[in-house]
C-alpha cells in the first residue's frame, strides 16, 4: 500500500514545516530574550517591536526578512545567529497611508548594524522609493557590529547612499531612542527630521572617553549628545519627546502634514474652521512702541485652522519660529521671526534653521507662509567670524529657489537685507501683505538718521543736537517706516487690517492652488554650505 504511506509522510513533513516556521517566528520575536527585554523596560525604553506596534495603525505591520541571519563566523559569532538578526523591518500604515519602517533591537547584539541588517534596511528603502512612500527609522544601536568589521561599515555606507538619493523624493524621519554613535549618526543626519527621547537617547560622533583622551574635556553622554543638547544647542535634532510612546505619537502627528512623496500634494483635511473667520484681537497685537516685543505665535495661532500649530525645532534659534499648520484644511509651512526672542533678529542659527525648513517644504509641495518682523541680521564679530554671510545666504537661496506657493505677511519691521531675504516680492513670492504697522526700509529710523544727518547733527550746538535728531527721526519714520512706500511700487500687494489676515491668506492660497513655477535646467544648485 505505497500510496497512503506517501500521503501520511507528506502530511508529517507539512506539519514539521509548520512547526519549524512557528519556532523560527518565535525565535525572531524573542529578540535578545526576556532578561535583556526587562533591562530595556527598566531603563524606560520599549523594544523594537513594541515601538513599531505603537507607531503604526493597529495590525497594519507586515514584517519582511524576519528569518535573515548574519553570516559572520569570527569571534564565535557562528554560535549566535538569531533569526532576524535584531533589526525589525517592513511596512505598515499611519492613518491608512503606507510607510516603511525599520527598528533596531537593542536586545540583540546591542542593536549593532551587521551586513545582514544593512541589507534589510536597503531593501525597504529601495521598495519605499519605488512605492513613493516615506521611511521611518527607529534608531537604538551600539553602532557598527564590531565582530563584522568592514562589512558592517560597508552596510552603513550603502544606507547613507540611499538616504541621500531618497532626500527630496520621499520624506525620511528618524527617531533616536537609545544610543546612536560614531558614523552611525550620519544616516539620521541626512534624513529630514530627527526626534530624540528625553532621557534615553544620545548622539555623538566621538564619545566622552575619546574626548577625554584627545582634548582632556570631561563631559557626560547626556551633556555631550543628549536630547536637549541636540534640540537646543547643536540644532541636530528637531523634536524632543518625554518618552518612547510620546515620540511615536509625535511622528504620527508630523506625518499628518506631509505628502508621501515629492509628486503628491500634502493630505488635505476637512475643517469646520470658517475660511472667512476674522480675528479682532490681531488689530491690537503689535505694540505702539516699535521697541516693545510681542509673541509672534499670538499671530500664528488665531490665523491657522483651529489655532493648531505644530512647531518644529522649538528649542533651537528661538528668534525664528518654524512649523506646520493648516489653512483651509491644507498643510502649510510657517516661518516667522520671533520679536519676543532677541527681537526676532536673524543670526547664523536662525538662518540655517529657516533654510532647511524652507527647502523641506519646497521639496514636498508644502506652501510657505512667512510672518515677518525682523530688525535685520545680528551684528558682531562672533556672527561675522562664524560666517553669517554664508549662513544668511542659505536662507536667501532657499527662499529664492522655492517654487511652492509663497505668501508673506509683514507685521512690523522689515529692514535691510533681512527684508529681501524673508520671502520678499523680489525673490518670487506670490502674495505679499503688510499690516499698517509695517516698517519697510533700509534700516531703522535711529540708525538711518545717525548716518544720513551725521554732518548736519555735528554742525549744530550740542544743546540742540538731540532735539534735531528726534525731529529727523520722526520725519524719517513718517516718510519710510510704513508699508505704503513699498505698496506704491507694488512690492507689497496689499496693506491689510490684521483681523482680515486669515481670509486674505486663504484666498491667496486658493488662488495659488494651480501655481506652476520652474527652475532653470541644472544638475543642482550650489547653495552656500
Ligand atoms: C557588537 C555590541 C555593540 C557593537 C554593543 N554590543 N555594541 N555588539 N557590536 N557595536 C553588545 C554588547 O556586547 C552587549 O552584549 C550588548 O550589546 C549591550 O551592550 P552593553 O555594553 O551591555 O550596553 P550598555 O551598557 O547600555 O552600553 C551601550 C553602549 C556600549 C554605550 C552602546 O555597548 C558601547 O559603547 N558599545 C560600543 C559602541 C561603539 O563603539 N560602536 C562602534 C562605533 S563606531 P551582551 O551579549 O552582553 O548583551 C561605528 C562606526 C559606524 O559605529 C561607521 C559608519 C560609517
Amino acid at each position: 500500500m505505497p500510496e497512503p504511506k506517501r500521503v501520511s509522510q507528506s502530511l508529517a513533513n507539512h506539519n514539521d514545516r509548520m512547526e519549524e516556521l512557528r519556532k523560527l517566528d518565535a525565535e525572531a520575536e524573542a529578540g535578545g530574550g526576556p532578561e535583556r527585554r526587562e533591562r530595556e523596560h527598566k531603563s524606560g525604553k520599549l523594544t523594537a517591536r513594541e515601538r513599531i506596534h505603537l507607531l503604526l495603525d493597529e495590525n497594519s505591520f507586515e514584517e519582511l526578512d524576519k528569518f535573515m541571519r548574519h553570516r559572520c563566523t569570527d569571534f564565535g559569532m557562528d554560535e549566535q545567529r538569531p533569526a532576524g538578526d535584531g533589526f525589525v523591518t517592513g511596512f505598515g500604515r499611519i492613518d491608512g497611508r503606507l510607510v516603511y519602517v525599520f527598528a533596531q533591537d537593542f536586545t540583540v547584539f546591542g542593536g549593532s548594524l551587521s551586513e545582514t541588517n544593512a541589507l534589510k534596511i536597503c531593501k525597504i528603502m529601495d521598495q519605499a522609493m519605488r512605492a513613493g512612500a516615506p521611511v521611518i527609522g527607529l534608531n537604538d544601536s551600539g553602532g557598527a557590529r564590531i565582530q563584522e568589521g568592514v562589512a558592517s561599515l560597508a552596510g552603513y555606507a550603502d544606507i547613507f547612499l540611499r538616504n541621500t538619493l531618497a532626500s527630496g523624493v520621499i520624506p525620511q524621519i528618524s527617531a533616536v531612542m537609545g544610543p546612536c554613535a560614531g558614523g552611525a549618526v550620519y544616516s539620521p543626519a541626512i534624513t529630514d527630521f530627527i526626534f530624540m527621547t528625553r532621557d534615553t537617547s544620545y548622539m555623538f560622533v566621538t564619545g566622552p572617553d575619546v574626548i577625554k583622551t584627545v582634548t582632556h574635556e570631561e563631559v557626560t553622554k547626556q551633556e555631550l549628545g543628549g536630547a536637549m543638547t541636540h534640540n537646543a544647542t547643536s540644532g541636530v535634532a528637531h523634536f524632543i519627546a518625554p518618552d518612547d510612546a510620546d515620540c511615536l505619537a509625535m511622528i504620527r502627528e508630523l506625518f499628518s502634514f506631509l505628502p508621501s512623496n515629492n509628486i503628491d500634494d500634502p493630505p488635505r483635511r476637512a475643517t469646520t474652521d470658517p475660511a472667512d473667520r476674522r480675528e479682532e484681537a490681531l488689530n491690537t497685537l503689535v505694540p505702539d512702541d516699535p521697541q516693545k516685543p510681542y509673541d509672534i505665535k499670538d499671530a500664528i495661532h488665531p490665523i491657522v485652522d483651529d489655532s493648531y500649530f505644530f512647531e518644529v525645532h522649538e528649542h533651537f534659534a528661538r528668534n525664528l519660529v518654524v512649523g506646520f499648520a493648516r489653512l483651509d484644511g491644507r498643510p502649510v509651512g510657517v516661518v516667522a521671526n520671533q520679536p519676543a526672542f532677541l527681537a526676532g533678529v536673524l543670526d547664523i542659527n536662525a538662518s540655517v534653521k529657516g533654510a532647511r525648513f524652507v527647502r523641506f517644504c519646497d521639496a514636498f509641495n508644502i506652501p510657505l507662509i512667512t510672518f515677518e518682523d525682523v530688525p535685520g541680521f545680528l551684528p558682531g564679530t562672533q556672527q561675522e567670524f562664524g560666517g553669517i554671510i554664508k549662513h544668511g545666504a542659505k536662507l536667501l537661496f532657499a527662499y529664492a529657489e522655492a517654487t511652492v506657493p509663497k505668501i508673506t505677511i509683514i507685521t512690523r519691521k522689515a529692514y535691510g537685507g533681512a527684508y529681501c531675504v524673508m520671502a520678499s516680492k523680489h525673490i518670487r513670492t506670490d502674495a505679499n501683505f503688510a499690516w499698517p504697522t509695517a516698517e519697510i526700509a533700509v534700516m531703522g529710523p535711529e540708525g538711518a538718521v545717525n548716518i544720513v544727518y551725521k554732518r548736519e547733527l555735528e554742525k549744530v550746538p550740542e544743546s540742540e543736537r538731540e532735539a534735531l535728531r528726534r525731529e529727523k527721526i520722526a520725519e524719517f519714520r513718517d516718510r519710510f517706516a510704513n508699508p505704503f512706500v513699498a505698496a506704491e511700487r507694488g512690492f507689497i500687494d496689499d496693506v491689510i487690517e490684521p483681523h482680515e489676515t486669515r481670509p486674505k491668506v486663504i484666498r491667496a492660497l486658493r488662488m495659488l492652488a494651480t501655481k506652476v513655477d520652474t527652475m532653470p535646467r541644472k544638475k543642482h544648485g550650489n547653495i552656500p554650505l
